[in-house]
């Protein structure tokens, strides 16, 4: 294993040390959640599974799934394994409908996540002494807060910016001088409208890194993101359910995916429609179980995100592949699997087409249409976006496999998100 700068020796830890340590530390999870949390007991016992049948890695397939579902029906604090006195902090995950899923933390916990979120962003490029614009949303949201102890843990300045005010934005960036921003990729190119309706190069801005996540995105979008700013971007994986920003993170030297930090998360991928484990390398649904979590430990966690489990390169931990999208963002048109990204892919290899984009579903008759809404880039607005609107149509039947209707709209049309884009609107009466 080459050595590469890391913040955490165990980064480079062999394979065998990370097994040990990833057993015993699934063992204890194990007997911590059936000792503490009745929903695990429960679900253990009506499995007919007891913590001291698990010996090696293999036999946590024995183990029953924790869902979404699991976590809504036990609103709002069924999960925790701690009484609620010991529960530093509680984040949630909006959701679109019904209740949010709520996921506390105690102060070892929060302690435990800034500590790999600084990973990550040392992982991304950043170092001691930078300072870090933080637009990601803070709340009960993961990304701002999580960011944020991640930076000032690893020793960085912190601008605590949030979403949204993109004039603001800019302005900070421009005035402050950060050599990191870590934001939605959606956003970041709503900050980089900003920098040119400012007038100003985005080029020659300080923004040395970015460490972009909380939503899928392709490495068309790396590099056109890449090329504006004249930055590295690198992807940053997490969830509410399994801690927030810093589960997974790619690394800056290699940008081939993203190292789990497997000393506190172990990843599964796992066959979505029988929940049978599947070899390294093989596609599925990324489960989780967490390593060290004291107020909610989750076990075996499906997180309906799509990707396969990697060899570690830069380090010795598995990574996994960028996430092209989840279970419940597939669109079904007409028969055929469509994920966002595919079509994110195609329009950014046309110059004349922005990476601002919705895909609109609708049916005529029994017929489902999908039309994909993109902005022209400002100096190509008119015929020549006209017609890459056109070629675009093309391209998504040829290499898609489905057809669309593609409408190329003004430069600022589609409505910009401030953190996690919404890329589908389905107005199909179901
Ligand atoms: O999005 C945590 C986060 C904040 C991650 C900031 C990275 C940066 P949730 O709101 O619970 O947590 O949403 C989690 O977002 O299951 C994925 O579907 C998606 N997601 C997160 N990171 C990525 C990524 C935060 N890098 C859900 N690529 C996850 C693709 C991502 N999807």
């Amino acid at each position: 294993m080459t050595s590469r700068p890391c913040l955490d020796a165990i980064e480079h830890a062999s394979r065998d040390e990370i097994t040990a340590l990833q057993t015993a530390r699934v063992a204890a999870t194990l007997r911590q959640a059936y000792a503490n949390v009745a929903h695990y007991r429960r679900a253990f016992d009506e499995a007919g599974v007891h913590p001291d049948d698990f010996r090696t890695l293999a036999d946590l397939a024995k183990f029953p799934f924790t869902t979404k579902h699991t976590l809504r029906d036990n609103y709002p604090f069924g999960m925790f394994a701690v009484p609620r006195e010991k529960v530093a902090r509680i984040h949630a995950s909006s959701g679109t409908t019904g209740k949010p899923t709520v996921v506390g933390y105690t102060l070892k916990d929060i302690d435990t996540w800034a500590h790999l979120a600084a990973r990550s962003i040392y992982a991304a490029g950043g170092r001691p002494g930078m300072a870090v614009h933080v637009a990601y949303g803070y709340g009960l949201f993961t990304g701002g807060l999580g960011a944020h102890y991640g930076a000032e843990k690893l020793g960085c300045t912190v601008i605590p910016m949030s979403g949204g005010q993109t004039e603001k934005q800019v302005q900070l960036i421009a005035d402050f001088q950060p050599d990191i921003i870590m934001v939605t990729p959606s956003y970041m190119l709503a900050i980089l409208d900003g920098f040119r309706a400012a007038g100003l190069d985005p080029r020659a801005s300080s923004l040395k890194y970015g460490i972009f996540g909380a939503e899928p995105w392709t490495n068309a979008m790396r590099g056109e993101i890449e090329h504006s700013f004249a930055m590295d971007a690198v992807d940053i994986y997490g969830l509410s359910e399994v801690m927030g920003p810093g589960v997974a993170q790619e690394c800056v030297e290699t940008k081939d995916g993203l190292h789990i930090w497997e000393d506190h998360f172990y990843p599964e991928v796992i066959d979505p429609e029988t929940g049978a484990v599947l070899p390294d390398g093989a596609k599925g649904e990324l489960v989780f179980t967490s390593l060290t979590k004291e107020a909610m430990p989750v076990i075996r966690y499906r997180t309906r995100d799509l990707t396969r489990l990697l060899p570690g390169t830069a380090r010795s931990m598995r990574r996994m592949e960028k996430i092209t999208g989840r279970t419940d963002d597939m669109l079904i048109v007409r028969g055929v699997n469509v994920f966002p990204t595919q079509v994110e892919e195609q329009i950014l290899r046309f110059d004349g087409l922005a990476g601002h984009y919705q895909i609109i579903l609708t049916r005529e008759g029994r017929m489902d249409e999908m039309t994909v809404q993109v902005e022209a880039r400002p100096e190509c607005w008119g015929t020549a976006s006209d017609e890459q609107g056109r070629q675009l149509a093309f391209e998504i039947k040829e290499l898609v496999g489905v057809t669309a209707k593609v409408e190329v709209v003004a430069p600022g049309a589609i409505e910009r998100s401030l953190g996690k884009a919404k890329r589908v609107i389905d107005k199909r009466v179901m």
